[in-house]
């Protein structure tokens, strides 16, 4: 990030507003990995001054008109992909949206082909999801254009992680020194992984629990305390992050029966008392009600799973933004 003088603004304000903006330097997001505490923080304070356009009877601005998107969706999504094409018509960009089904990818075409295509008709971003792990990052290096990694395979999903920090900043006021809980099939969870590496970053405790099989090797590395006993991880919790099972990830038959699962796993009323009071109950969706969480928790008065789906939209708005050079 640069940090640009601003006359205009200082002279607004000299008392309580800096006098610098912050213009974003990246080209992509690919990872959660990759940024820095303060262009996490440069992300959601842009992402928060989005927010109000939703809530908008016209909700429309021109701030990227002009501008085309390209959808890229290789796997199946409701949440990411709608939110990003909402998110790119209100702030009046063009934007196209392309299926698998609906692609030459099932004439077999390559993926690198197709990129290379969609580059020759000059789009401004393309956001990519993808079952590869690592597909998103093999495009941004062979394309000009900026690349959003909307999830590939069980590695990352940074725009998720990045509403749900902005959820929880919003809710609580900071990440800071809040007992995160991270529970079910953490081996298999690109939301899992984005969230552990941008919450340690951001200075919370985060716990983790699940059962062993569904726990990857050396998870303490990162710097998450490990459990198998969930009650142990969302005992005074301050947020807890329910994870469905990765059913399209799994090689291997690592739990008995989603019934046993869900004894032991689920998140219920009688384990949401072991938090503190005014736990948030956070989801990336899909749920799957009654396996990983019980219907009356997740439609209950700690969750905020409907809030992160809405705070989606600002937050890629605001990386749309970002990405096309805008400043906050
Ligand atoms: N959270 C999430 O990625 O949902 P979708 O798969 O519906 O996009």
């Amino acid at each position: 990030m640069t940090k640009v003088r601003t006359d205009s603004i200082k002279s607004l304000n000299k008392e309580s507003i800096e006098d610098v903006k912050m213009k974003w330097e990246r080209k992509d997001i690919l990872g959660i990995r990759e940024l820095s505490p303060d262009e996490i923080n440069f992300i959601l304070d842009t992402a928060d001054s989005f927010v109000e356009i939703s809530t908008r009877d016209i909700k429309k601005v021109p701030t990227l008109r002009g501008k085309t998107i390209i959808n890229l969706f290789i796997e199946a999504s409701t949440r990411t992909r709608t939110s990003f094409e909402i998110a790119g018509k209100r702030l009046s960009a063009d934007t196209i949206n392309i299926t698998a089904s609906s692609s030459s990818l099932v004439k077999g075409e390559t993926l690198i082909d197709t990129a290379r295509n969609l580059e020759a008709m000059n789009p401004d971003i393309v956001v990519i999801r993808h079952s590869a792990a690592g597909a998103p990052h093999m495009i941004a290096k062979l394309i000009k254009q900026s690349i959003i990694n909307a999830g590939d395979g069980a590695h990352e999903h940074p725009t998720q992680a990045l509403l749900d920090m902005m959820t929880i900043r919003l809710r609580k006021g900071s990440i800071a020194g809040l007992k995160i809980a991270i529970i079910g099939d953490i081996a298999h969870s690109r939301v899992a992984r984005s969230n552990i590496f941008g919450m340690t970053k951001m200075g919370a405790d985060v716990h983790v629990a699940g059962p062993a099989t569904m726990l990857p090797p050396f998870l303490s590395r990162f710097g998450v305390t490990v459990h198998t006993d969930m009650g142990e991880a969302i005992r005074d919790a301050d947020v807890i992050m329910m994870l469905r099972i990765q059913m399209e990830r799994e090689s291997l038959n690592i739990f008995p029966s989603l019934r046993e699962y869900s004894t032991y796993y689920c998140l219920n009323q009688d384990r949401v008392g072991l938090a503190n009071p005014d736990v948030l109950v956070m989801h990336p969706g899909p749920l799957n009600r009654g396996v990983e969480i019980a219907p009356d928790v997740a439609d209950g008065t700690n969750s905020v799973i409907l809030q992160q789906v809405t705070y989606g939209v600002a937050l890629r708005m605001a990386l749309l933004y970002l990405l096309t050079g805008g400043t906050l």
